[in-house]
């Protein structure tokens, strides 16, 4: 190639190195006007050595052409870079952020709304002095039914009820079988809640799952009576559902206790007056309880006529229907994020 063939693709690379510098330090659109001006301009530097090409020999010419297209199809494209880039730090506030675009979602979890009922109640009655312990899903029927009082021909034992794994062991139909096995492990006074999950030969409905979860409680110790165990429940009831809730103890029957009871709420979506939540009664039912039965106490080999206690039992998944209004807890247990996505 002729010297004045090299030279100008040497220029060639000069303007291609410093416009595409003055084009990316351009921080306004005037700055980058006068950068397209001075480089791509009609009168510009990559025009004034197209215009002198004709001093390079015929062989050479094609070469820096070439060159010479290539450079300004790349200063073109810094140029409109830039120019989007200018425009939307123009539209953003501040630091270059553009606030106006559209938020790309990102996905926190959540604790289950049953979870963080299970947990509300653990710590309330945490308060009360009840340590949290967990029990075995996999159960013998001694803890699950003998030594709760059910006699294994009562019908909670029965097959329609209960999976049974083998003839002595099922998956437990109630956390209940914990308090004996608390008992027996400890020496009173025990104080304890148990959640875990309960199995019952139940179909998917409104309101069953074969599958669920409970919490146990259990308290025993010397004196212990019928007193502090309304106390106890008022307590929970208040500080659970609200200073305004009023609670009321119903005559029930359970093997394990003597007397049971239920407890009913007044209802906190009507306030007493009667919907479909409470099933117009104005009181929902949200445990079984009473004091534990004496019989219990000898299964366990705490001496009956030195201790007495209470047991309740309730379902994390019910409280959190009534709570929320869920009308079916079938959403509970099916996983769907646009659902559990309200609780998060
Ligand atoms: N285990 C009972 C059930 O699953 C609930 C229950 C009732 C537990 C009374 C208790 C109790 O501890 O005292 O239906």
């Amino acid at each position: 190639m002729t010297p004045a063939g090299a030279s100008l693709l040497d220029r060639l690379a000069g303007i291609g190195a410093e416009g595409h510098a003055a084009i990316g330090e351009a921080s306004d659109a005037a700055a980058l006007e006068s950068a397209r001006v001075e480089y791509l301009g009609r009168n510009g530097q990559l025009a004034r050595v197209m215009s002198s090409i004709g001093t390079v020999e015929p062989a050479a010419r094609r070469e820096v052409g070439q060159r010479a297209n290539a450079v300004k199809t790349s200063l073109s494209e810094a140029l409109e870079r830039q120019d989007r880039h200018l425009a939307a730090a123009a539209r953003a506030p501040s630091g270059g952020v553009d606030l106006t675009l559209p938020a790309r979602g990102r996905w926190v979890g959540g604790v289950h709304p049953v979870t963080r009922v299970i947990d509300e109640i653990c710590d309330i009655f945490a308060e009360l002095g009840f340590t949290r312990v967990l029990g075995p899903e996999v159960e013998s029927t001694w803890y699950n039914f003998t030594a709760l009082n059910i006699p294994l021909d009562h019908p909670a034992a029965d097959m329609m009820d209960t999976f049974y794994l083998d003839d002595d062991t099922v998956l437990r139909t109630h956390t209940s079988p914990v308090q004996a096995r608390v008992m027996e492990a400890f020496a009173p006074p025990v104080r304890v809640v148990v959640p875990g999950l309960a199995y019952r030969r139940d179909s998917f409905d409104p309101s069953h799952a074969p599958a669920f979860e409970q919490i146990e409680g259990l308290a025993v110790d010397e004196g212990v009576d019928f007193v502090e165990f309304r106390a106890a429940i008022q307590h929970f009831v208040r500080h659970f559902f609200g200073a305004g809730t009023k609670s009321r103890f119903r005559p029930s029957f359970y093997p394990f206790t003597e007397p049971s009871a239920e407890v009913d709420v007044s209802c906190a979506v009507c306030r007493g007056s009667g919907c479909p939540t409470c099933k117009r009664t104005g009181w929902i039912t949200i445990m079984g309880s009473g004091m534990v039965d004496p019989a219990v106490f000898e299964a366990v080999g705490y001496d009956p006529e030195r201790y007495t206690g209470y047991a309740f039992g309730m379902g994390p998944a019910r409280i959190a229907m009534v709570r929320h209004g869920i009308p079916d807890m079938r959403l509970l247990y099916e996983g769907e994020m646009s659902f559990l996505r309200q609780f998060v």
